[in-house]
């Protein structure tokens, strides 16, 4: 079984110093929470993710690819992974990204996305850790709000987070496949794809 891998030794997609280390502390000693790291592939993130929604598998490759692009957008894109010290395994993970916003005298607006916890240990708090850790973040770096979306089956967990129902969401979704990030990729000028999706300065 794989020992647990200290935060010195991997490539972090961002400062871990930003993880409140009150959440840190409440999290159990089998536990750590840290960013997420450029070979998280290999520590069952992609499975983790499985229990929210389709994840296909990817090549290293191309999980490297989109590692580097999050990472090459500073102050912008905040994933982090709960990991069992025991197997060295991700059992929770969570992200917050930051959009740059012209209103509000140039507000930004923390955006919650893709909360999962491994079957396994759910029930252990592990949600509201995640929850609390990237709500913190965002106000950190500089947001006036968090937001997210959410099924109605959890809409209480959000509330017991200390989330309110605001508004409504809409959707139109469109008739691409999971690899339309690629297709995208292979259309664009090299130099273009290479460029990360934002490049805002907060
Ligand atoms: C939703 C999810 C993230 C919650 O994580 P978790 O670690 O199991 O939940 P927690 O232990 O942190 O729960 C915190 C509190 O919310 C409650 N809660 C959790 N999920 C709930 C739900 N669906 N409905 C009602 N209450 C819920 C817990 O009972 C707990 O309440 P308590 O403080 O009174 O004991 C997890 O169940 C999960 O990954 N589900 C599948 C993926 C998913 O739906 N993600 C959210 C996408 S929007």
């Amino acid at each position: 079984m794989p020992s647990f891998t200290p935060d010195s030794h991997l490539d972090l997609l961002f400062a871990p110093e930003l993880i409140p280390s009150d959440v840190q502390a409440q999290l159990g000693s089998d536990l750590h929470m840290r960013p997420l790291a450029k070979d998280d592939l290999y520590r069952s993130h992609l499975s983790v993710l499985r229990v929210l929604t389709s994840t296909p598998e990817l090549t290293e490759e191309q999980y490297t690819q989109a590692f580097n692009r999050l990472k090459s957008c500073p102050n912008t894109y905040f994933t982090l992974v709960i990991i069992n010290r025991a197997t060295d395994q991700v059992v929770g993970v969570g992200s917050v990204f930051m959009e740059q916003k012209f209103t509000r005298g140039l507000g930004v607006v923390g955006h919650i996305e893709d909360i999962a916890v491994d079957k396994s240990v759910q029930g252990r708090k592990l949600g509201l850790r995640i929850i609390q850790a990237l709500t913190t973040i965002s106000e950190r770096v500089g947001s006036y709000k968090t937001i997210l979306n959410c099924s109605d089956a959890n809409i209480p967990f959000y509330e017991k987070c200390g989330f309110q129902k605001k508004e409504n969401e809409m959707a139109r979704y469109h008739n691409t496949s999971s690899n339309a990030a690629a297709t995208t990729a292979a259309l664009l000028p090299s130099s273009l794809s290479e460029r990360p999706l934002h490049t805002p300065r907060l």
